[in-house]
């Protein structure tokens, strides 16, 4: 049985198509990214997971549950972090858990346990306005693990921190997998992922323009390297092209990392764009 499965998910706002007809499968045990820019429809789709947002239209099954009824059931198995929870700043990491497990009704036996999956047991007893931003997070995470869910979403938990941050989270999502739950998150940046998840959907617009595990994305990635022309002007063509998983710069170059082997392609959207490079190689 799947985690998830969606068909045709589809949200509109007005005029704004944030997700256009999606289909994806999560199996037990992946560690799934939805990859993509801002703005490409990460958090509408999760909220439409979630049930937070109402699809427009198309298919949510979660656990093989699906309708209104079959989906709460089912979203009782979940645990989410939408953004970071509004944790009480003069309370400690174990008082602040111990109030989300009353709100969610979970025992508060297994706080102990969960505090050492996500790194913050020798802090347990230290006030949370003391926590760098990354032990925030990891708080954040704690509070989704909280009555042992099967299925645990993680919109950009990355998002904001810096590098030392950044690795422990993404080391955190990894014991996650190896600890048997299935996790989604999000992210916009490529070099995350790969080190992190074991399957992945490129997000461009609404639309999925790659859905592969992450051994055979690797496999396919080039990265070329642009020179030549002024690096913030290749850098913005760059970053619009659709096959391009990250963008960046190095001193007069710019780097791209392709989804495809396809270079040529990249330098015709270049020049659509009316950036010439002098300079275009893997
Ligand atoms: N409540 C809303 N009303 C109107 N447009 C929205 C709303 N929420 C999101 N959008 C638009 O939908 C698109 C996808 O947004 P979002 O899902 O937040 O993307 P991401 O999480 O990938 O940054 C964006 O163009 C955004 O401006
Ligand atoms: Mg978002």
């Amino acid at each position: 049985m799947s985690v998830i499965e969606t068909r045709g998910l589809t949200k509109r706002y007005g005029n704004v198509l944030a997700v256009d007809s999606i289909s994806f499968t999560v199996e037990p045990g992946q560690v799934f990214d939805v990859l993509g820019p801002n703005g490409c429809g990460k958090t509408t789709t999760i909220g439409m997971l979630l049930g937070i947002i109402t699809p427009t239209a198309g298919e949510v099954r979660l656990l093989g549950l699906t309708g209104r009824d079959g989906l709460h059931a089912a979203r009782q198995q979940v645990g989410a972090t939408l953004e970071t929870p509004n944790f009480y700043p003069y309370l400690s990491g174990w008082d602040n858990l111990r109030i989300v497990a009353n709100l969610k009704g979970v025992g508060h036996t297994t706080i102990g346990e969960i505090l050492e999956v996500v790194g913050l047991q020798d802090r347990r007893k230290d006030k949370f306005q003391g926590y760098s931003l990354g032990m925030k997070q990891r708080l954040a995470i704690a509070a989704t693990l909280l009555g042992d869910p099967k299925l645990v979403i993680l919109d950009e938990p990355a998002n904001g921190l810096d590098p030392d941050g950044m690795r422990e989270i993404r080391e955190l999502i990894v014991s996650l997998g190896e600890r048997g739950k299935t996790v989604f998150v999000s992210s916009h940046l490529l070099n995350e992922v790969e080190r992190t998840c074991t399957h992945v959907a490129i997000l461009r617009k609404g639309t999925i323009v790659r859905q592969a595990s992450v051994r055979e994305l690797l496999k396919t990635a080039t990265i070329v390297e642009l020179r030549g022309a002024e690096p913030e002007r290749m850098h913005a063509a760059a970053a619009s092209y659709p096959k391009a998983a990250s963008v960046t710069m190095r001193g007069e170059s710019v780097m791209v990392q392709l989804h495809d082997d396809d270079p040529a392609s990249l330098n015709r959207w270049l020049a659509g764009q009316g950036v010439f490079v002098a300079f275009l190689a893997p």
